[in-house]
């Protein structure tokens, strides 16, 4: 498959990372996110992953070992002690076979096992004999994922190197709203193939701006906009997968920091520029997806402004341009900069990239409700001075990834 596309389609691999002749050891837990296990298999396959499937028994109540020993195109392993399949592949040959242990989607329960080194089914005995990576994509219930046992035994794996991958915020099944949901099958793919790639940004420092800037009309009162940070906090935890040493300069947001990142908070736009030229003589790459206001009150008033006119009049003043201050004053830094436009969305970008002599743009059409903004998904155009490419609706992630890999390469050109 994936040869075919490198003959056919050499664009759309050069967007995907790869794992061509890697073995892949899919363990499936029981959650209901298990049926995504069916996509997964393919999207592994389709980076050129050999894969083999380890279910538990509560994963075999969401999906069947028929469908991914279909899917696999190998028998899908379930049982400790079951001699007819020890004696085809024990488990340790299984354990030996894995360049990649992935545990998706992992359970509270699994993710609890694996932390204490338990050996008490298949899938836990395999990882404790496993010398390969273990990569673990949690899907829980937001309130289990935020429980205190589980962020210890998270951060026990973290601390013998395993690499965690979402999970995702939003809708779940049980109705509750928040982090919880298995990261999408595509993301882990891309996770999983990233973590045989050559670490890009190894000894580049990355400074990101991120979220919206809040400028003060009085002490309860703010001018702000609808930016949740998302794809700024997806930059940096990109930049930390890609090797960098990565500083977030966010605005207020609701967000964790992503691990292995350094953030400095600040509030107003003239806050996240001060903080930016302090950084700009360490930057390497420096990405401006912060939705700083273009506008703050002429000046904010130190007490509350109390309700009496039937109209007010508030003057407003520009903020300081970060992206063109930086990029003025910026010698060896890479300089990057997003596009949020409605319409025009490509000419309004290459105007961006020229006015303010950027080394690259990232046009958002912020016009589609389904990314952006607030969303977990974008869409984007990446353009430098001699190309451009698409990035079709991924995640964030997804599409962080494949901005710094852009990033990477064009950097490298720069040098
Ligand atoms: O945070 P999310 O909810 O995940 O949403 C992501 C996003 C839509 C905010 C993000 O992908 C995005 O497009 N960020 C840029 C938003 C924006 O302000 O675009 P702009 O076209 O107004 O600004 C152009 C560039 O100049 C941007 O890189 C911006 O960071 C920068 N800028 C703008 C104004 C200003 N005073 N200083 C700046 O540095």
């Amino acid at each position: 498959m994936v040869w075919l596309l490198t003959v056919y389609f050499p664009s759309l691999v050069r967007q995907m990372g790869h794992l061509f002749n890697r073995n892949v050891l899919l363990g499936v837990s029981g959650g209901i996110a298990a049926y995504k296990s069916a996509e997964l298999v393919r999207q592994l396959q389709d980076r050129g992953a050999n894969v083999r499937v380890i279910m538990t028994r509560g994963a075999q109540a969401f999906i069947t070992p028929l469908t991914l020993q279909a899917l696999s195109g190998n028998p899908v392993h379930t049982e400790l002690l079951d001699e007819q399949a020890e004696q085809a592949m024990g488990h340790i040959e299984l354990a030996r076979w894995a360049d990649l242990l992935l545990v998706a989607p992992a359970t509270a329960d699994v993710i609890a096992r694996l932390s204490a080194g338990r050996g008490d089914d298949l899938l836990t005995t395999v990882a404790l004999a496993c010398p390969a990576p273990l990569m673990v994509a949690p899907a829980m219930n937001q309130q289990m994922w935020k429980n205190a046992g589980t962020t210890t035994n998270v951060a026990a794996l973290v601390g013998r190197h395993a690499h965690i991958v979402g999970p995702a915020e939003g809708k779940q099944a049980c109705g509750d709203t928040g982090p919880g949901r298995m990261e999408e099958p595509s993301a882990i793919a891309e996770a999983a193939a990233n973590l045989f790639q050559r670490a890009l940004l190894t000894g580049k420092h990355v400074v990101i701006t991120a979220g919206p800037t809040r400028e003060k009309i009085d002490p309860v009162r703010y001018l702000s906009n609808n930016s949740s940070g998302k794809m700024g906090y997806a930059l940096a935890r990109a930049a930390v997968e890609a090797g960098a040493k990565t500083t977030l300069v966010s605005g207020p947001v609701t967000l964790t920091k992503p691990e292995g990142s350094h953030r400095i908070d600040v509030t107003s736009a003239d806050e996240m520029l001060t903080v930016c030229q302090r950084l700009l003589p360490q930057c390497d790459i420096f990405i401006a997806c912060a939705a700083v206001a273009d506008y703050k009150p002429a000046s904010s008033e130190t007490r509350k402004i109390k309700k009496s006119a039937e109209t007010v009049e508030l003057e407003l003043v520009r903020t300081p341009d970060i992206l063109a201050t930086i990029s003025a004053c910026a010698k060896n830094t890479f300089t990057v900069g997003f596009a949020a436009e409605t319409h025009d969305v490509l000419a309004y970008a290459r105007d961006k990239l020229a006015r303010k002599d950027l080394d690259m743009v990232v046009a958002n059409d912020v016009s589609d409700n389904s990314v952006g903004f607030n969303s977990d998904h974008n869409a984007a155009t990446i353009i430098w001075k001699t190309g451009e490419q698409s990035l079709e609706r991924a995640t964030k992630h997804v599409i962080a990834r494949k901005i710094l890999e852009l990033i990477a390469e064009q950097a490298r050109h720069a040098d």
